[in-house]
């Protein structure tokens, strides 16, 4: 006859051992529990071990399962405990760990705080969208990064048109080379923009373009490697250079003030015909001759001209239909016009004496 075994000491020794666990105050007591309990004397282990003294098999079996049960349950219990345990430890961690990123400024009641504010360049743009906002014009943006046929081809520009040696271009190292680069001028957008259109029947295009662009250049009083374009296209019925020539003279006056004229000079690009520059009444003598402007009175902003059909082809526009102009020009330079800044490289000096006049 064996020995009955005694169930309630079985489930008081689990009850203790479980508060045990569930109470470990330190992840290292918790360890001292944990392998406590599998000690070779420990009272569980011990009952393992005399399972084989239990005649009856039937009992033997259950026994075998609570005490196999009891071990799962404290495993579980000393598993939990350290999963809480190491989530304590790492929010106290983190707590020691964190720093004060607030700023004390030590207030000095007769000097009134400074506010910082948009950038020259940023206002000049702005205020340029309003301009042509103003005239009926949408703003639309499109991506630094671009393909060669969006920045060339597209523009009527093919490899190895000598036109290419006016953009020192910036090729990025993806897929095959020289096929992805930073644009060198806004007018690829105008291929986005016509692209759209045609494919949403959305004609007529009246919109300017600002943005970022990049050359190889290197930065002096006059250019800057990293610069800002603002791009304009109409594509309507029965546009005219006239219709050009009125815009940018609208747009002239409108930002630089009633004296400032433009003027357009003819002059090529390949991807409008006819083709001009256009320049404005030099802000800086006010036309009449400085060095600014080498004595001429007039300052180049940037071209312009009627749409060239290979650009309407590429997009799939309709040149019986439609007809266009389009133009170009420089933010930086026009904020250096209109505030007379001799050297463009203030613009990307963050020199406080200088970013705090406007
Ligand atoms: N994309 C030209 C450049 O950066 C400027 C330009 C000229 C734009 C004529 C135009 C245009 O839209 O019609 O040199």
């Amino acid at each position: 006859m064996s020995p009955s075994f005694d169930q309630a000491a079985l489930a008081a020794l689990v009850e203790v051992a479980l508060a045990a666990a569930d109470g470990a105050p330190t992840l290292a007591e918790l360890n001292e529990i944990a392998s406590g309990l599998k000690a070779k004397d420990a009272p569980l282990v011990l009952i393992r071990r005399s399972l084989g003294q239990i005649d009856d098999l039937e009992e033997r079996k259950v026994v075998g399962q609570q005490v196999s049960s009891a071990f799962d349950a404290l495993g579980r219990a000393i598993d939990d405990r350290r999963t809480s345990l190491e989530a304590e430890a790492r929010i106290a961690r983190l707590e020691a760990d964190r720093l004060d990123l607030t700023e004390v400024i030590l207030a000095d009641v007769t000097v009134p705080l400074r506010r910082g504010h948009t950038h020259l360049v940023t206002q000049t743009r702005a205020a340029l969208e309003e301009v042509f906002i103003a005239m009926g014009f949408e703003v639309a943006e499109g991506p630094e990064v671009e393909t060669d046929w969006y920045n060339f081809e597209a523009l009527n520009i093919p490899p190895g048109h000598p036109a290419r040696d006016m953009y020192d271009t910036m090729y990025l190292e993806l897929g095959t080379p020289e096929t992805v680069l930073l644009r060198t001028h806004t007018s690829p957008t105008q291929i986005h923009l016509l692209e759209k259109a045609v494919a949403e029947g959305s004609l007529p295009v009246h919109a300017v373009m600002p943005g970022r662009c990049y050359r190889l250049d290197t930065p002096d009083a006059r250019h800057l490697p990293v610069f800002h374009q603002i791009e304009g296209l109409v594509v309507d019925r029965d546009v005219t250079f006239g219709d050009l020539a009125g815009v940018i003279e609208t747009f002239t006056a409108a930002y630089f003030g009633s004296d400032i004229h433009a003027r357009l000079r003819p002059a090529y690009f390949p991807f409008t015909e006819p083709s001009a520059e256009f320049e404005i009444t030099c802000t800086i003598c006010r036309g009449d001759g400085c060095r600014t402007c080498s004595r001429t009175g007039w300052i180049e902003l940037g071209g312009c001209g009627m749409v060239d059909p290979a650009v309407f082809e590429a997009v799939g526009v309709d040149p019986t239909i439609w007809s266009g102009f389009a133009f170009g020009f420089g933010i930086d330079r026009c904020a250096q016009m209109r505030h007379g800044i001799a050297d463009m490289r203030a613009l990307i000096e963050n020199d406080l004496r200088f970013v705090r006049q406007f």
